[in-house]
C-alpha cells in the first residue's frame, strides 16, 4: 500500500497522442478515448504487458488497433486495466461511463453549481478514463466536448478551440487542441452556463493573448481584480524570469465546490470561487492579496510545472516549492516586501514547523507515501519555497536567474526531479550544492543553539553556533545541513557595526551571511569597543529555529532599532511570547511586563515607521504559535495568559487606541495600496482591542463602522470586534444583519461562518453544532466545511481543546461523516488531532481516543487511513 521513491521505474509505454470525446448528459457521461501508444525505449522491464490506471469507472468497450477486445484478452482489476500482450506501437480505444453528478469526492469530472468541471491533480484523470496516469507520461491532447446547448453553452478544454458546431437534439460541440505535450494531471474540461470577462495581453515578443475569466452570471462584477492580477503576473514573469506565455488564449474558471485553492491546468486554470472572485463590498484586503498571489501562482506554473513538470509525485516540490517562491517574490514586488515576509514566516513557523515536528513529518522530497493527496503539505509548498529562497540567497539574483534560465531551457518539455533543478543551479553558478541537497532529503526543522562571548580587552565578539537536526519518523542521526545565517551587530546607539572577521580588517559590511555546514562553528568579529547586540537570522534567511538567551532589554532594543524590518517585528514577537509564557501558570495578579506596554504605546503612536510594519507589529503572537513553541501545551492556560496580556494592554493603552483609530479612520476612496491596507489594519486592530475590554466608546465606533463601511475589510473588522466583545445584543444584531445582507453571496457567507467559528464567544461547541444545521451550511461544499469545522478546530483553540474532550469527539465524528463523501477533505480535517503528543496528558489522551475512534470506522478511505495510522504509530 506504500509507494517508494526508490522503486521508481520509467513507464513501460508512452502516449504520443490522446483523442478524447466527452458526451455529457444529466445522468452521466460517456468518455471515448483513443490513445496512440508505443513501447518506451527507456523502459527497464521487458515484456509486452500494458497496465492502465482506473478508478470508479464503468468500462463500456475496449479496442486495440480497431479490433474490439474479448473479455479474456484483458483483465479489469478494479484500479488497473491489464492487457497482457500489446504490440510495439498501437492505438487503444477505451469507452467508459462515469457519473459526474454523483461525484462528491471532487476528483476527476464532477458537477458544481450545475456546471461540469474537473480536478485531475494528482490522480483524478483515472476517474475519467483508463490511462497511464503518471506525470512522466506526456501526450498531446485533442478534446471534443458535447453537451446540451442551452444548459451548457460554454464548452472548454486545454489549448486552442479548433472546431465547433451544432448537433442533433439541441446539442452542440467544441473541439480543443493543446499543442504542448502534458501529463494527464493537467487535463481540464468545463461545461456550463457561464459569462466571460475578456481582456488581452501583449507579450514581450508582441503576441496578442486572449484572456478570459468565466463565471456564473451573478459573479460577473467580481472578476476585475483577478484579471488585473493576471496581467501583472504575465508581465512580471517576463521581466523577472524571462518567461513568455505560449498559447494564444488563457482562461480562468471559477467553481464553487473545489477541494483546494486552484489548479494550473494548461491554458485553463480552474479556481475555487473564493480564490478568484472579489469586489470591494464582499472581499477583505486579505482576500484581495490572496487572490493576487494565487492567480500569479497558477499562472507561473505554466513554466514551473507545465512546460517543465515532475517525473513522479515525490518531486512535487519541484513545481510547488519553486512556484510558491516565485509567487512570494511577485507579491513582495507588488506590495510591502517586509510584510509579505512576515506573513510567509508566520505561516511557516506556526504550521510547517508543527508539521515537521509531528507524526506526518516528511522531507521536501518524500521517500514514500500511501496517498499522494496527503502530501500537498506546508512542507512541500512553504518549506520547499524556503529551500529555493536559500538557493536564491546563496547564488545572488543574477546567478539564480542564470540557473533558472538553464533549468527551463535544458528541461523544456520534460518531466524531471528536484535534483535536476539543483543541478541546473550548480551548473549555471559554479557553486557546489552537494551538502545543500540534504534540505530535500532530511525532514525536521534544524535547530541552531547560539551563544556569544565578548572579550572586552581584545574588542572581540564571538558567536558560537551548534546545529542539530531532530529525529523524525523513520529518520534519525541526521547530518548537518548547509544553512545561510544572515546576521548584523548593533552598537548601543542602534547603529550598525562593521563586521570585521579578521583582526586586521576594517570597514567590513554591516551584514553578512554566515554559511553553516558543520555541527559547530565559531565566528569572531573584531574591533568592537563595546558588547554589541546581535541581530540573528535576518529576514529569516533559513527555515530553522534559533535558540539564543535573549534578554528583554535586547528585544526591546531590536524592536526599535534593528534596520532589518523582519527582525524588528520578530523581536516584538519574541518579547510578547516571553511575557505571555511567563504568565502561563503564574499566580493570579502577577505583574505584566510594563516595558511591553510602553513598547506598544510607542508603536501605536509611531507615525514615522512604515505603517504596514506597525500594523503587523501590533498583532500579538497567535495561540497556535504559542502552542507550537511550548512543550506539553495546556491550551486553555495559554489562551488565558494571552487574553490577560491583551486585556492589560488594551486597558493601559485605551486612549492611544482611540487616537490610533481616529487617525486611521476612513480616508477617501477605497484603495488597495500597502498604505491604505495598513491603515485599515491599524484601525481594526485598535477597534478589536477596545471591544476586547468592552469599551463604550469603542462599541459606538464599531457599530457605526459596521453600518457605514464602504468595504468588506472594515465591515468584517467591526463585525469581528462586536462578535468577540461582551456586548451580546450587538453581536446578535450584527450577525443577523450581516447574514441578511449577504446571504446570496457564498464567499461572504463563508466569512460569516468563520467569524463565528473562530470566536470563543460565538463559537463554543453547541453554537458550532447549530451552524452545521444552518440552511446556508452544505456538507458537499468544502469551503463551508472548512469555514465551520476547519476554523473551529484550527483557530478557536480554547473551545476546541475544552477540558472533557467534547471538541475532539466532535471533530472525529465530522471526519467520519465526510470520509464517505470526500476523503481528501476528511483527511485534512484530521490534522488538529495528529499532534496529540504535543499537549499535556489530560488533553493528549482524549485526542488519541478521538483518533482511535476514526481508525475504527468501517471502510476508512486510504487518505484518512494514512493520516490516522501514522499519527497513532509510535
Ligand atoms: N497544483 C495545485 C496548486 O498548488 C494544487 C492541486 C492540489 N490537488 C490535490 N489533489 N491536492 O496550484
Ligand atoms: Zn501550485
Amino acid at each position: 500500500q506504500t509507494i517508494y521513491l526508490s522503486e521508481y521505474q520509467p513507464p513501460a509505454y508512452l502516449v504520443d497522442h490522446v483523442n478524447l470525446r466527452f458526451e455529457l448528459f444529466e445522468d452521466g457521461a460517456r468518455v471515448h478515448s483513443t490513445l496512440s501508444m508505443r513501447r518506451n525505449p527507456a523502459a527497464m522491464q521487458s515484456g509486452s504487458t500494458l497496465e492502465l490506471d482506473g478508478d470508479s469507472l464503468t468500462l463500456e468497450s475496449l479496442a486495440l488497433n480497431g479490433q474490439s477486445l474479448a473479455s479474456d484478452e484483458y483483465r479489469n482489476e478494479g484500479d488497473k486495466l491489464v492487457i497482457p500482450t500489446v504490440p510495439e506501437a498501437f492505438e487503444l480505444t477505451v469507452v467508459t461511463w462515469i457519473e459526474p453528478q454523483n461525484n462528491t469526492r471532487l476528483e476527476g469530472l464532477y458537477k458544481s453549481s450545475g456546471m461540469f468541471c474537473t480536478q485531475c491533480e494528482a490522480e483524478g484523470f483515472r476517474c475519467i478514463t483508463y490511462y497511464p496516469d503518471r506525470p512522466d507520461v506526456m501526450a498531446r491532447f485533442q478534446t471534443r466536448v458535447e453537451a446540451d446547448k442551452s444548459a451548457y453553452p460554454v464548452l472548454l478544454s486545454n489549448g486552442n478551440p479548433v472546431e465547433q458546431g451544432d448537433l442533433e437534439n439541441g446539442r452542440h460541440f467544441v473541439t480543443w487542441e493543446d499543442p504542448f505535450p502534458k501529463p494527464a494531471y493537467l487535463f481540464a474540461l468545463v461545461a456550463g452556463d457561464l459569462v466571460e470577462k475578456r481582456d488581452t495581453f501583449t507579450t514581450c515578443s508582441g503576441r496578442n493573448i486572449d484572456l478570459r475569466i468565466y463565471v456564473e452570471a451573478r459573479n460577473a462584477r467580481k472578476c476585475d481584480y483577478a484579471m488585473d492580477a493576471l496581467k501583472r503576473s504575465m508581465r512580471w514573469d517576463e521581466e523577472v524570469y524571462g518567461r513568455e506565455y505560449d498559447l494564444d488564449i488563457f482562461m480562468i474558471v471559477a467553481v464553487d465546490d473545489f477541494n483546494m485553492g486552484a489548479m494550473e491546468n494548461k491554458g485553463l486554470n480552474i479556481f475555487n470561487s473564493s480564490c478568484v472572485l472579489a469586489s470591494q463590498d464582499t472581499a477583505t484586503d486579505a482576500a484581495f492579496q490572496r487572490i493576487e498571489a494565487i492567480v500569479a501562482h497558477e499562472y507561473f506554473h505554466n513554466w514551473s510545472g507545465n512546460r517543465v513538470t515532475c517525473r513522479d509525485w515525490f518531486q512535487l516540490s519541484l513545481k510547488e516549492g519553486f512556484t510558491v517562491f516565485r509567487d512570494s517574490q511577485f507579491s513582495a514586488d507588488m506590495g510591502s516586501p517586509t510584510v509579505k515576509r512576515i506573513e510567509d514566516v508566520t505561516l511557516l513557523r506556526t504550521a510547517q514547523f508543527a508539521e515537521d515536528a509531528g507524526p506526518m513529518a516528511h522531507p521536501v522530497r518524500p521517500a514514500s507515501y500511501m496517498e499522494i493527496s496527503n502530501f500537498y503539505t506546508l512542507t512541500i509548498y512553504e518549506k520547499g519555497a524556503e529551500v529555493v529562497r536559500m538557493i536564491h540567497n546563496l547564488l545572488g539574483a543574477e546567478l539564480f536567474r542564470k540557473g533558472s534560465d538553464l533549468y527551463f531551457d535544458r528541461h523544456d518539455g520534460q518531466a524531471v526531479t528536484t535534483d535536476d533543478f539543483v543541478k541546473a543551479m550548480e551548473d549555471a553558478s559554479g557553486r557546489d550544492l552537494g551538502q545543500f541537497r540534504l534540505w530535500y532529503e532530511q525532514a525536521g526543522t534544524p535547530v541552531l543553539a547560539v551563544s556569544d562571548h565578548y572579550d572586552e580587552v581584545q574588542g572581540v565578539y564571538r558567536l558560537d553556533i551548534r546545529q542539530s537536526v531532530p529525529d523524525t519518523p523513520g529518520q534519525s542521526g541526521k547530518k548537518p545541513q548547509h544553512i545561510p545565517f544572515a546576521i548584523g551587530l548593533l552598537d548601543s546607539e542602534g547603529q550598525p557595526l562593521p563586521l570585521n572577521m579578521g583582526a586586521e580588517d576594517s570597514n567590513g559590511p554591516a551584514e553578512r551571511v554566515l554559511e553553516l555546514t558543520e555541527t559547530q562553528h565559531s565566528f569572531e568579529f573584531h574591533g568592537l569597543k563595546e558588547r554589541p547586540v546581535p541581530s540573528l537570522l535576518r529576514d529569516f534567511s533559513a527555515p530553522v529555529r534559533v535558540h539564543y538567551p535573549w534578554t528583554r532589554e535586547q528585544l526591546l532594543f531590536l524592536m526599535s532599532h534593528d534596520p532589518d524590518g523582519f527582525n524588528r517585528w520578530d523581536a516584538g514577537q519574541k518579547l510578547a511570547v516571553d511575557v505571555i509564557q511567563s504568565l502561563v501558570d503564574a499566580p493570579q495578579g502577577t505583574e505584566i511586563e510594563p516595558r511591553l506596554v510602553e513598547a506598544y504605546r510607542l508603536l501605536l503612536n509611531d507615525t514615522e515607521l512604515d505603517q504596514a510594519l506597525v500594523a503587523k507589529m501590533l498583532l500579538l503572537p497567535s495561540e497556535a504559535y504559542l502552542i507550537e513553541l511550548s512543550e506539553q501545551a495546556d491550551v486553555p492556560a495559554i489562551h488565558d495568559a494571552r487574553e490577560q496580556v491583551l486585556t492589560h494592554l488594551a486597558q493601559a493603552l485605551r486612549d492611544d487606541l482611540l487616537a490610533c483609530y481616529q487617525r486611521n479612520a476612513g480616508q477617501g476612496d477605497y484603495q488597495l495600496t500597502p498604505g491604505a491596507i495598513a491603515r485599515r489594519s491599524l484601525r481594526n486592530t485598535a477597534l478589536a482591542w477596545l471591544l476586547h475590554i468592552d469599551d463604550k466608546q469603542g462599541r459606538a465606533l464599531a457599530v457605526e463602522q459596521f453600518e457605514q463601511a464602504d468595504n468588506m475589510t472594515d465591515r468584517l473588522g467591526a463585525l469581528r470586534a462586536l462578535v468577540n466583545s461582551g456586548f451580546e445584543s450587538d453581536r446578535i444584531r450584527a450577525l443577523a444583519e450581516f447574514f441578511e445582507r449577504f446571504q446570496d453571496d457564498p464567499q461572504v457567507v463563508e466569512l460569516w461562518f468563520s467569524v463565528q467559528a473562530s470566536s470563543d464567544r460565538a463559537g463554543q461547541l453547541p453554537q458550532i453544532q447549530a451552524l452545521l444545521e444552518h440552511p446556508a451550511f452544505d456538507w458537499k461544499n468544502p469551503n463551508k466545511v472548512r469555514s465551520v469545522v476547519g476554523v473551529f478546530a484550527g483557530q478557536n483553540l480554547a473551545a476546541f481543546h475544552k477540558p472533557g474532550g467534547s471538541g475532539y469527539r466532535f471533530l472525529a465524528d465530522q471526519v467520519c461523516r465526510l470520509d464517505d463523501s470526500n476523503p481528501q477533505i476528511a483527511a485534512r480535517l484530521v490534522s488538529p488531532l495528529t499532534r496529540w503528543k504535543k499537549f499535556s496528558p489530560q488533553y493528549s489522551s482524549q485526542m488519541k481516543t478521538a483518533l482511535e475512534r476514526i481508525r475504527d470506522k468501517t471502510e476508512l478511505s486510504r487518505d484518512v487511513y494514512e493520516v490516522v495510522h501514522k499519527s497513532l504509530a509510535d
